[in-house]
């Protein structure tokens, strides 16, 4: 049985954490796919940092084209994050018919269309239930479990560090610059957390969610934001008072060829089930024509859940490698037809 050798570029939280599932459960992962998953090389920013699990220190490199352009590599997974140069190494790697996997919320929300048509014109696999609710395989479940249904609203708690600061907030009265350290500390919060107070973070998953649940396009601009910076810890008082959780929701409505999708504060009634996801958890509601309601919950953040879904990616693409069907099952809904936002 050939290995399969992947390439990892980051080696923070979550990277830190695909290492440890890859590891520690190889025996079980290479008796799925059929072959042993090798981590052949990792894009680091510093090889000389300690870190907390043991890597070996020939794997590291400090340029990431050093592993796009290995040729011993089948599959990269990215977990470095941002923008700009990450597209340009995605971009490349489709180029030398390498499968993606991505947690890269950011990147899919802006730029998951030419991605995706790059990864088809290549044959290749571009996978990222990662970038949305973490542990939470949503993704999934939006396309597969969906597919026989038309999804009418989706509701969703997808920012674990805001919902982390309203719950300390709310019950323990803490203030909000305590907690967003602490979830900083926790490796919750983004690297700049203004896209997580501001909602921003929530407004890219949104789009992602709408985008794959409406079978649609939705472009982050079509998305409503308001974040939490404005919120008090007297607002919050004042909601619980009259019955209510304070929650940063995501609400995205289809109502016949129109779709409407945004991200702000809302009170939630006591008593909803979206109203008692606390803490770094992240749920996600959705109300399909013919099911009704239904519910996922879990952790939305974090190096284990987070490391979860990105090696079940893994998984998933080593399974199509095998089958020689790359490409042919790639979560693609992009090209559909866009339905009428808000804004037009
Ligand atoms: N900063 C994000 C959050 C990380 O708090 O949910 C997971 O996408």
């Amino acid at each position: 049985m050939k290995p399969v050798k992947v390439g990892l570029l980051g080696l923070g939280t979550v990277g830190t954490g695909v290492v440890r599932i890859v590891e520690g459960h190889q025996e079980d992962l290479s008796s799925q796919v059929g072959s042993p998953i090798i981590i052949e090389k990792i894009a680091v920013k510093n090889s000389d940092k300690t870190r907390s699990i043991n890597v070996d220190k020939d794997k590291l490199t400090e340029d990431p084209w050093e592993v796009i352009c290995d040729p011993e590599i089948d599959v990269i997974v990215e977990v470095m994050g941002g923008i700009d140069h990450t597209k340009e190494y995605i971009l490349e790697a489709l180029e030398r018919g390498k499968h993606i996997v991505t947690a890269n919320k950011d990147l899919m929300a802006l730029h998951g269309s030419e991605i995706l048509a790059k990864a088809q014109e290549k044959q290749c696999d571009v996978f990222y239930e990662a970038s949305v609710a973490g542990g939470i395989p949503i993704i999934r479940t939006l396309i597969e479990g969906f597919s026989s249904d038309r999804i009418l609203k989706i509701m969703g708690i997808v920012n674990g560090t805001t919902n982390f600061i309203l719950t300390k907030m709310s019950q323990e009265g803490a203030s909000y610059e305590a907690v967003l350290e602490e979830a900083q500390r926790l490796g919750y919060a983004e690297a700049d957390p203004t896209s997580d107070v501001e909602g921003l973070d929530a407004a890219r998953k949104m789009a992602i969610l709408g985008t794959l649940g409406f079978r649609t396009n939705v472009e982050l601009k079509d998305v409503s934001v308001r974040g939490i910076s404005q919120v008090s810890k007297e607002d919050i008082m004042y909601a619980k008072n009259l019955g209510y959780e304070m929650k940063l929701l995501g609400i995205a409505e289809r109502e016949d060829d129109h779709v409407s999708i945004g991200v702000q504060p809302t009170m939630v009634r006591k008593g909803h089930p979206i109203a008692s996801v606390n803490g770094v958890f992240n749920a996600v509601y959705v109300y399909g024509e013919a099911v009704g309601e239904t519910m996922f919950y879990g952790a939305g953040a974090g190096e284990m859940p987070t490391a979860t879904s990105v090696v079940a990616d893994l998984v998933a693409v080593i399974k199509n490698l095998k089958l020689g069907v790359n490409g042919l099952k790639a979560i693609v809904p992009y090209k559909a037809k866009k339905l009428k936002s808000d804004d037009q």
